[in-house]
């Protein structure tokens, strides 16, 4: 029998999961991780792809329908097509997408296609190769050449996520655009945001979405449009064009009322908000045997603390932890 949904206590039914695999990269883009940074959980505090299994299972007996898996870089953890089988096989799992910088994706594309991954969002902040390896540190033609394999291999839809910053890439908004409509892939701009030191230093470089989309709207027919599982974006098409820009805009207009998710860390701490420190381990039960009714009810205790909004604009200063525990 399925059970009744997950209802948080402000009425939002939860019905997405984000899965980090990994809190570890093989990028450092400034506003996530610091440089030389070596804090990374233990690998055998990381939950197995049983014990990641057992805890969707019990989230789709609870309702949950979509899963995406996040990292830190997900693509690092070894192995990863065979979790995603694993999870594709799970009876009532919907839709199972991937959140990847695309460094590692030229020869995983396929057989993540074939283990049942469908849609992608890549981390693309710049098309100029120096100016993405001073935001990353990576190789902008590796990245590149890893969105082409997706494309090929049938991910859809395609979203690249841009963080935007003054003075660094702000000026290059209309480039990425038109990469994206040359691929049919749908642009979404993200506000920086203060997660851990390195999202609090990159705040110098915050800007105010709203401002960028009326400059565009300037050069652009914007046409506010409403995308289905479009998540906390706000869409427009572009003129007449069949493309999509999005603008997630946790600052400067945050989008807590309509939140449908929470956050699995790699460790198996259930986050039950981005920009909030409430939490619950599901770790401990899940190594001392705990059943699996036994784990469902603990979810629902989880779900009951999940607070109504996130104060990252308030308090700025509150979260330590870094963006790679979640995965965004
Ligand atoms: N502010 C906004 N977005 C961030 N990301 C990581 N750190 C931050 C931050 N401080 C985003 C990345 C990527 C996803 C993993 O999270 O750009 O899209
Ligand atoms: Fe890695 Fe993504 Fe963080 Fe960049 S934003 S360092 S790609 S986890």
């Amino acid at each position: 029998m399925t059970e009744p949904g997950l209802i948080d206590p402000f009425g939002r039914h939860i019905a997405y999961l984000r899965l980090s695999v990994t809190d570890r990269c093989d990028l450092r883009c400034g506003y996530c991780l610091p440089k030389g940074f070596k804090g990374f959980a233990e690998p055998d505090h990381w939950l197995t792809f049983e014990e990641l299994s057992r805890v969707v299972s019990a989230f789709t007996s609870l309702g949950v329908r979509h899963v995406r898996i996040t990292g830190g870089e997900p693509l690092v953890r070894r192995n990863l097509p065979d979790l995603a089988a694993r999870l594709s096989a799970l009876p009532n799992l919907d839709d199972l997408s991937i959140s990847s910088n695309c460094t590692r994706m030229a020869s995983l594309a396929v057989p993540l296609r074939r283990a049942g991954v469908s849609r992608l969002n890549v981390s693309l902040d710049s098309l100029r190769a120096e100016v993405f390896k001073q935001i990353t540190g990576g190789d902008l033609r590796k990245v590149l050449r890893g969105i082409a394999a997706a494309h090929a291999a049938g991910f859809a839809p395609i979203r690249v996520n841009t963080v935007v910053m003054r003075g660094v890439n702000d000026d290059e908004i209309e480039t990425i655009l038109g990469f994206c409509a040359d691929n049919g892939f749908t642009l979404r701009l993200i506000e920086t945001m203060p997660m851990g030191a390195t999202g609090q230093a990159a705040q110098r470089r915050y800007i105010d979405l709203q401002t960028v989309r009326r400059r565009l709207q300037r050069r652009f027919k914007l046409i506010p449009d409403i995308l289905p599982g479009g998540g906390p974006a706000r869409y427009d098409r572009v003129g007449a064009t069949e493309t999509r820009i999005g603008f997630i805009t946790p600052l400067s207009r945050h989008f807590c009322e309509t939140c449908n998710r929470v956050r699995l860390a790699a460790d198996g701490t259930l986050y039950l908000c981005l920009g909030q420190d409430d939490r619950y381990e599901l770790r401990p039960l899940l190594r001392d045997g705990i059943d699996d009714a036994g784990l469902v009810s603990h979810i629902r205790r989880a779900i009951a603390l999940k607070p109504q909004r996130h104060e990252l604009k308030e308090r700025p200063e509150k979260i330590v932890r870094f963006m790679s525990t979640t995965g965004g």
